[in-house]
């Protein structure tokens, strides 16, 4: 179950109106097609570590857990402050958490859902008790911000969750699932700056080692991912509908929650929305959803949650949790 919820964003705010000044593009595009107003956007000396510390201790306070309680660390992102070691370890040593073991997984934006359901699979393998699972991203690390079809979208933020052993009160994960197809990587990507094309002054220059995105195509890929993930979700916790309580969707689009919610038959009142605060922040999407909905009341212990995302990969996922 999940024991405790935390989530920071960096203090730096972009309104669409700071996009205005530098794009070609208007408040008004920007809230009609996604429904973003601003996103949080960290500052030249903040690392994707210094706010995703925040969000971990808040979740540890909020579970009554210390570093020596974790037994492991799970850490979703595309956006490492480096690329070896994992972020995981970097964080665990900030932490202090001696005992945890700590790895990355690379899944974009479901990743933290992705991230819940392997820290499940490995306490049921009895490799833990008490898991740390972060969802965090500096996106704004990934972004072309001289191209508008993408520089409008992403915001910086971090969650974390306590996940810890059900106690049989019938709270807790009720059903995962998890996909993937890579087939469509070339919609949502960073050609460059890997182990195949190494960083280069070239590479920088064609900026090759920001996201590329096509988003028309990613749009009709994502109703779809989402519409799938709310299926299997529902049919695995073998609950109709009408039991689901709130509806968190991964913030990308307005647009394309509310063909979600309206495929899985559920209303736009029992669906939590803050993209117009943070805009998209890949894997740290649902959970700074879930810890806004839990401090606004919307969810109360005993209530049931769909929690679902899409993105890069093409992947998706889908967990539903009696909170
Ligand atoms: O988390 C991972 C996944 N990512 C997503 O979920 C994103 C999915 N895609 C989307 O959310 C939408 O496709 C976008 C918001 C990215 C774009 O909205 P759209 O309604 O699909 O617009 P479009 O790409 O079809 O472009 C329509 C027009 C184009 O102009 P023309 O060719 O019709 O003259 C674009 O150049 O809008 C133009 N446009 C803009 N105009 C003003 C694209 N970006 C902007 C902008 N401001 N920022």
């Amino acid at each position: 179950m999940i024991a405790g919820i935390g989530a920071a964003v960096p203090a730096g705010i972009m309104t669409n109106a700071d996009f205005e000044r530098t794009l070609d593009t208007s408040d008004q595009w920007i809230v009609e097609r996604t429904g973003i107003r601003e996103r949080h956007i960290a500052g030249p000396t903040e690392t994707l570590l210094s706010f995703t510390l925040v969000a971990a201790r808040l979740a540890m306070e909020r579970a009554g857990v210390t570093a020596a309680d974790l037994d492991g660390i799970v850490f979703a992102t595309v956006t490492p402050d480096r690329r070896l070691p994992s972020a995981a370890c970097d964080l665990q040593a900030q932490l202090g958490a001696t005992r945890a073991w700590a790895f990355d997984v690379v899944a974009a934006c479901p990743g933290w859902l992705f991230g819940l359901s392997i820290a499940e699979g490995l306490m049921r393998a009895g490799l833990g008790d008490t898991i740390l699972v972060i969802g965090a991203e500096k996106l704004s690390s990934i972004t072309d911000y001289e191209d508008r079809s993408t520089a409008i979208l992403f915001g910086d933020g971090a969650g974390a969750a306590i996940l810890t052993r059900a106690k049989g009160d019938g709270r807790g994960m009720l059903a995962s699932y998890m996909g993937s197809d890579g087939t469509l990587a070339p919609l949502l990507y960073i050609p460059g700056a890997g182990s195949a094309e190494p960083l280069t002054d070239q590479v920088l220059r064609d900026k090759k080692h920001l996201v590329k995105m096509a988003g028309r195509e990613v749009f009709k890929a994502a109703v779809l991912a989402m519409s799938r993930a709310t299926d299997e979700a529902i049919g695995r916790a073998g609950l109709p509908p009408e039991a689901i309580d709130l509806l968190i969707p991964h913030q990308a689009n307005l647009r394309i929650i509310e063909a979600t919610a309206k495929h899985a038959g559920i209303s736009m009142d029992k669906v939590m929305v803050n993209l117009d605060r943070y805009g998209n922040t890949s894997s740290a999407s649902i959970p700074l959803a879930l810890q806004q909905a839990e401090a606004e009341g919307r969810l109360k212990p005993g209530m049931v949650a769909m929690l679902v995302s899409f993105g890069a990969g093409f992947t998706w996922a889908s967990v539903v949790v009696r909170w």
